[in-house]
């Protein structure tokens, strides 16, 4: 690997925190032999709004297309609310994902050993969960249009947005997830509520009909978003990979993190045909923001995931892994995994360890 850029977009919140900890686990890696990478990093978001007057300026568009991969910390913040949608620091974000194409989003949500009783669920629940969640991410009701808000003649306003799905949108990703699927259990189950939405209805007709196609030797199920986020809390060891649209994919991730424990810790990879983009799969916690003990350890794992799927690093990759199991082994938790008899630090702490345990095990 030489010569590859990576684009760093810390954003707002604590995304500057958590982002610099995974920074100095890159520069690690860059001492690695054999690896070689440049840093540059962009604006985005409500930082970037205030720098610049938008929340996705050109130029960040420009170098993240030009950029081998992207590393994103969270964006948004309560000083931005008030803007217009189309100002906000979260079209930033969506923004992004669109321009570069990021169809496919991988949130995978593990459980690292000594977090088992992190986790609000019991640990015979919980225990060896290991679930892939592949949403889509540039389609669906995030971008359907017409959207808005109009007023009515009789002075009612009336909020709308607009769920739609192409046969290639839904093609595309499902493809990325039975490939995913072959990589693992050979286990596939696509979630939709295809018994009221005709676009979800859609969905079921292609990922089955591509199922029987082309991935034959992949179990392929289905289920409604509302059994599937029920069926995750009463057994989510039935799961392996899960493909589901856009907003189904933001609300079950979100839930499938807590069965590891903390939203904390689960990163994520957007991909595209071209583009790339990793970032913990949080917001920029604006409530803890600038106190130094957010959890970094999700873009610390997404930083393992670039190395895995965009910089043919899968060596470091695997490293970082250990690295971070090994932190929590040793007892290092943040405020959000924080547990009896474990031992509390802080933002910059936490990928101190980090990097201790990375140089530790080099050099066994
Ligand atoms: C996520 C986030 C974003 C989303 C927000 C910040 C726009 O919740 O990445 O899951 O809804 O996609
Ligand atoms: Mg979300």
């Amino acid at each position: 690997m030489n010569n590859k850029t990576i684009l760093v977009l810390p954003g707002d919140g604590i995304g500057r925190e958590i982002v610099a900890e995974a920074v100095k686990v890159l520069e690690w890696v860059n001492k690695r032999p054999g690896i070689a990478f440049t840093l540059e990093e962009g604006l985005i978001g409500g930082s970037a709004y205030d720098a610049t007057g938008t929340p996705l300026p050109e130029d960040t568009v420009t170098r993240a297309k030009k950029a081998d991969a992207v590393l994103l910390g969270a964006v948004g913040g309560p000083q931005w609310d008030r803007l217009d949608f189309s100002l906000r620091p979260e079209r930033g974000l969506l923004g992004i994902r669109k321009a570069l194409d990021l169809y496919c989003n991988l949130r995978p949500a593990q459980v690292f050993a000594p977090l088992l009783d992190a986790s609000p669920l019991k640990r015979e629940v919980v225990e060896g969960i290991d679930i892939m969640v592949v949403r889509e991410l540039s389609s669906g009701i995030y971008f359907g249009t017409p959207r808005g808000v109009e007023t009515l003649a009789d002075g009612r306003r009336r909020g709308f947005n607009t769920l739609t799905y192409s046969t290639d949108e839904i093609e595309r990703v499902a493809r990325r997830a039975f490939e995913a699927a072959r990589r693992r259990s050979h286990k596939l189950c696509s979630v939709d509520k295809a018994n009221v939405l005709e676009s979800t209805a859609l969905w079921r007709e292609v990922v089955s009909e591509l199922g029987r196609k082309e991935y034959p030797d992949i179990a392929l199920s289905h289920m409604y978003v509302d059994n599937a986020a029920m069926q995750l809390l009463r057994n989510p060891r039935q799961f392996d990979c899960i493909v589901t649209t856009n907003m189904f994919g933001d609300i079950l991730s979100d839930e499938a993190s807590m069965l590891t424990g903390s939203i904390g810790m689960l990163p994520s990879a957007s991909l595209g045909d071209a583009n790339a983009l990793y970032e913990p799969i949080h917001g920029s916690a604006p409530d803890i923001a600038g106190k130094g003990i957010a959890n970094p350890l999700a873009t610390i794992l997404s930083v393992a995931m670039m190395l895995r799927y965009s910089l043919s690093a899968p060596e470091e990759a695997t490293l970082i892994e250990n690295a971070v199991n090994r932190v929590l082994e040793q007892g290092w938790r943040t405020a959000d995994i924080m547990q009896t008899g474990a031992k509390q630090i802080g933002t910059v702490a936490m990928g101190d360890a980090v990097l201790q345990a990375l140089h530790e095990e080099k050099n066994q």
